[in-house]
C-alpha cells in the first residue's frame, strides 16, 4: 500500500494549461466594474527643477478625468520612513510627486487619469512643462574617483560586506611566480519581464483597496500602500496569483503600484495603470560595474593572493549594491586576500538586485582569471580547479552543509567531451568558422526566508494550503503542491496550495532563489502539526481503532489513517472531519531557517558550465552551439521545473554575455535603447543544444527538506565559459560584456 513519493517527479506546471489558453489572469486584465485608466508622464529632464505645469490642454480633451502631479497629489500620511518596503537599501526611499524635484531621467512627474487607455496616453502628450535644467552625472567611468563603501543598513543583512583582508596580499602578490591583473567592465541591464507592470485597484470605500499588482511580494506591497497612505494594513489587499516574469524588478514596490493607488484614493474609483516598454526602463535596473582583479599562484598553480575590488552604480538617494566582491573566497583558498567593495552615486533611479545580482557579475571577472591564469601556468582550466578545490569555505572559515561542485565539474566535462579540447586558442575549426571550449565555475547562496503556512483538511478530506509566496513563473505552485502531497501521504489532486495573495499567512517577496525552501519549509511545519491536531481529533472518535497505538506509528496516506501493521483497518480523514461536526481542521506554523544549528557552516549552490561557442571568422559574429551545465543543490523537487528554471538562467547568461546592454548617453543622461528593439535578448534562433545535470547532494543539515534551490545558480557560471570559450576560439580575451562581433572580427 506503500504510495509512490511525489517529490521528485517531473511533474509538469499545474497551472501551464491556465496559462497557454490565456485563462491565467495578470494585473491588467481583471474585469473591473467602472474602470479609469492611467498613464504616467516621465520626465524627460535627467536633472533640475519643475518649475510649472500646464495641465488645460490635457484637461480639455475629452475623457479626460484629471492630472495628478506634485501640485494637487493628495497628502500621504507617511513619506519619509527610511524602509519604505522590505528590500529597500540604506537612504531614502524615492517618492513619486512629493516635490518640483527630478533626481533622474524618466522620473514619473505626471498622472493622466482618463475613461480609456488611448485617452489617458494621448493627453500625456498634452501636458506641458517648464523645467529648470542642472548639470548632472550618470556615466559610472567617467566619475569613479568619487566611490566609497556603501552604507551597510537592514535590507542589506543579506548583503554583507566582502569578507576581511587575510594575510599580506600586496606581498605575497609581488613574490607570487605566476600572477595576472585584470579589468572588468559590465553595462547596465534592465529586466524587462514579458509582462509590463502594471496595478489595478479597486476601491471599496474609504481607506478600503484590494489591488491587482505585478509583484514578487504581495505583502511587501500591502505593507507599502498601507505605509505611504496611512491605511489599516488589513483593509489593503493585494493579489499577483499569475506573475509574467520579473527577475528581481518586482522585489520593490515600483512607480506604477504608488500612482495607481494615489489615483484611485484621490478619485474613489478603480483605476488601471500599465506601464509601457519604454516606462519599463525609468525604474530599477542592474547597475553598471567596474571591477579589478588580482590573481596570482605559485609554480604548481595553487593561488598565494587574491584581490577583488568591484566598482558600482547606485543612486543620488539610496545606497543600492551587488555582492560582487565577496564571491572568489567562498570558491578558492587563497592564503593572502583582499576585497572592496565601493559604490559610486549617479544622477540615475536607484538600481536593484536582477537575476544572480552580483554573482553572475562577479564569477564572470573571477572565472575569467582564472582561464587566464590556467594559460600563463599550461595547465587545464578544470585542473586548476580542481587543484585549488576547497571543501570548506575559505571566506568564513567553515565547512559548507554540502558541495558537490566536484561532481558537477566531472559529470559535466565527461558529458561535454572536455578531453576533446586542444588547448592552444584557434586550434579548433570547423568550416569557416573558430571553434573554442570554454568553463566556468558558478556558486550561489542557499538562502531560507522564514514563512508561516495555513494547513487545513476540510469536509471532503483535501488539503489547503495558504501562504501569501508568489510565483513568478519558477513553479512554487507546482512544487509547493508536491512537497504537500507527500507530507500528508495524498495525491496532488487532494491539495490545493493557495498563493499569491497579501491575505494570506506571511511570505517573503519571491527572489534569491529562496522560495522552494523557505515555503517548503513552512509547509513541511504546517503540515507536521496538523497530522497532530487531526490525530487529537480522531482519538475522541468512539471505538478509534488505535488508541494503544503511538502517533508516530499511525500512518497517513490517501486520505486516510491506518497502522503499517494492518492496512485493512483505516480511518478516512473524511470521517474524521464529520466526526469534528464536519468542521475544518486546521493550523498555521511557522517554518523558520535553522540559524543556530547552521551558525558554524557555510551554505550555497555550486554549478559548473561548460559551452562551445563558433566563431565565424569573417563576421566576428558568435554562436553558442552546446552548453552543459551541472548544478548542485541539495535536494530536487521536481526535476522538469528545475531544469527549465537552469535552461532559462542557461539562456540569461548567453544573453548577459552577448546581447543585453542599456545604452547611456552621457550628454543627455539617459538610455537611448529603451525598447526590445535595441535592447537585445536572445531568440530561438540563439539557443541550441542545451543540457543540464543535477549532481547528486543530499544535506541534512540545511532544512527539513534538503532543499538548497535553483534558479539563478544556473546563470552564474555560464558568462565566463561563453567568454573563455571565445578566447579559446579567437585568442580575445574581450573583458567588458556584451561581447560585439566587431570586437572579434
Ligand atoms: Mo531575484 S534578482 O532573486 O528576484
Amino acid at each position: 500500500m506503500d504510495k509512490d513519493k511525489i517529490v521528485g517527479k517531473p511533474i509538469s506546471r499545474l497551472e501551464g494549461k491556465l496559462k497557454v489558453t490565456g485563462a491565467a489572469k495578470y494585473a491588467a486584465e481583471y474585469e473591473v466594474e467602472n474602470l479609469l485608466h492611467a498613464y504616467v508622464v516621465n520626465s524627460p529632464v535627467t536633472k533640475g527643477k519643475i518649475k510649472s505645469i500646464n495641465i488645460d490642454k490635457a484637461t480639455a480633451l475629452p475623457g479626460v478625468i484629471t492630472v495628478l502631479s506634485h501640485i494637487n497629489r493628495p497628502k500621504l500620511a507617511w513619506f519619509d520612513l527610511q524602509y519604505a518596503d522590505m528590500d529597500a537599501p540604506p537612504g531614502t526611499v524615492f517618492k513619486p510627486f512629493y516635490n518640483d524635484e527630478i533626481l533622474y531621467n524618466g522620473q514619473p512627474i505626471a498622472l493622466v487619469v482618463a475613461e480609456d487607455f488611448e485617452t489617458a496616453r494621448y493627453a500625456a502628450t498634452l501636458v506641458e512643462f517648464d523645467f529648470e535644467e542642472k548639470p548632472f552625472e550618470t556615466f559610472l567611468t567617467d566619475h569613479t574617483e568619487q566611490a566609497r563603501p556603501p552604507k551597510f543598513g537592514l535590507a542589506t543583512a543579506l548583503k554583507p560586506p566582502p569578507p576581511p583582508p587575510t594575510g599580506d596580499f600586496e606581498q605575497a602578490y609581488q613574490d607570487a611566480a605566476v600572477k595576472v591583473e585584470s579589468e572588468y567592465q559590465h553595462g547596465t541591464e534592465h529586466h524587462n519581464p514579458m509582462e509590463m507592470f502594471a496595478t489595478t485597484t479597486v476601491y471599496n470605500g474609504e481607506g478600503k483597496l484590494t489591488i491587482y499588482d505585478k509583484t514578487q511580494g504581495t505583502i511587501n506591497n500591502q505593507l507599502f500602500v498601507a505605509n505611504v497612505f496611512g491605511l489599516k494594513y488589513k483593509n489593503v489587499r493585494v493579489l499577483a496569483p499569475f506573475v509574467g516574469g520579473a527577475f528581481g524588478s518586482g522585489l520593490r514596490p515600483q512607480y506604477q503600484l504608488l500612482l495607481c493607488a494615489m489615483a484611485a484614493i484621490h478619485l474613489k474609483r478603480n483605476v488601471r495603470l500599465v506601464l509601457d516598454r519604454k516606462q519599463m526602463f525609468f525604474f530599477s535596473h542592474r547597475p553598471p560595474t567596474k571591477q579589478n582583479l588580482k590573481f596570482a599562484t605559485d609554480v604548481n598553480g595553487r593561488l598565494t593572493a587574491m584581490a577583488h575590488t568591484a566598482l558600482s552604480e547606485t543612486s543620488s538617494y539610496e545606497d543600492y549594491f551587488e555582492s560582487v566582491a565577496s564571491w572568489s573566497h567562498k570558491l578558492y583558498p587563497a592564503p593572502n586576500t583582499l576585497f572592496e567593495q565601493k559604490v559610486v552615486p549617479l544622477d540615475v533611479c536607484t538600481p536593484l538586485d536582477m537575476r544572480a545580482p552580483g554573482g553572475s557579475t562577479a564569477l564572470h571577472a573571477i572565472e575569467c582569471t582564472m582561464d587566464e591564469l590556467a594559460y600563463k601556468l599550461k595547465i587545464d582550466p578544470l585542473e586548476l580547479r580542481l587543484l585549488n578545490y576547497s571543501d570548506t569555505d575559505p571566506s568564513a572559515k567553515k565547512p559548507y552543509t554540502s558541495k558537490a561542485l566536484r561532481a558537477c565539474y566531472l559529470q559535466a566535462a565527461e558529458r561535454f567531451g572536455w578531453k576533446n579540447r586542444t588547448p592552444e586558442p584557434r586550434s579548433m575549426t570547423r568550416g569557416n568558422k573558430l571553434v573554442g571550449y570554454g568553463m566556468a565555475t558558478g556558486i550561489w547562496d542557499a538562502l531560507q526566508f522564514p514563512s508561516r503556512v495555513e494547513a487545513i483538511i476540510n469536509a471532503d478530506g483535501k488539503l489547503i494550503l495558504n501562504n501569501a509566496v508568489t510565483d513568478i513563473g519558477t513553479g512554487t505552485f507546482t512544487v509547493m503542491t508536491q512537497i504537500a502531497a507527500d507530507e500528508l501521504g495524498l495525491s496532488i489532486e487532494d491539495v490545493d496550495f493557495r498563493y499569491g495573495d497579501s491575505q494570506k499567512p506571511f511570505s517573503m517577496f519571491q527572489g534569491g532563489s529562496a522560495m522552494t525552501a523557505s515555503t517548503g519549509v513552512g509547509i513541511v511545519v504546517a503540515t507536521k502539526e496538523l497530522k497532530k491536531k487531526i490525530l487529537k481529533v480522531a482519538r475522541k472518535m468512539d471505538n478509534f481503532p488505535f488508541a494503544k497505538s503511538d502517533d508516530k506509528d499511525i500512518i497517513f496516506e490517501g486520505g486516510r489513517i491506518y497502522l503499517k501493521a494492518d492496512p485493512e483497518i483505516s480511518i478516512s480523514f473524511k470521517e474524521i472531519v464529520a466526526f469534528n461536526k464536519g468542521r475544518n481542521i486546521k493550523t498555521t506554523n511557522m517554518g523558520k531557517p535553522h540559524m543556530l544549528k547552521l551558525r558554524n557552516y557555510s551554505k550555497a549552490t555550486h554549478s559548473a558550465s561548460f559551452v562551445e561557442v563558433e566563431v565565424d571568422i569573417e563576421l566576428g559574429n558568435v554562436t553558442v552551439t552546446r552548453a552543459v551545465t551541472a548544478v548542485a543543490a541539495g535536494k530536487i523537487i521536481n526535476p522538469k521545473t528545475a531544469k527549465s528554471q537552469i535552461y532559462g538562467s542557461m539562456v540569461w547568461g548567453i544573453s548577459k554575455a552577448l546581447h543585453e546592454e542599456t545604452i547611456m548617453d552621457k550628454k543627455l543622461g539617459k538610455y537611448i535603447n529603451t525598447n526590445l528593439g535595441e535592447y537585445h535578448i536572445p531568440v530561438h534562433a540563439d539557443i541550441k543544444d542545451m543540457d543540464v545535470i543535477f549532481a547528486e547532494e543530499e544535506d541534512e543539515l540545511i532544512n527539513e527538506l534538503g532543499i538548497k534551490g535553483v534558479g539563478e545558480i544556473g546563470l552564474v557560471g555560464m558568462p565566463a565559459a561563453i567568454s573563455n570559450a571565445i578566447f579559446h576560439a579567437t585568442g580575445k580575451r574581450i573583458n567588458s560584456l556584451p561581447i560585439h562581433f566587431d570586437e572579434l572580427m
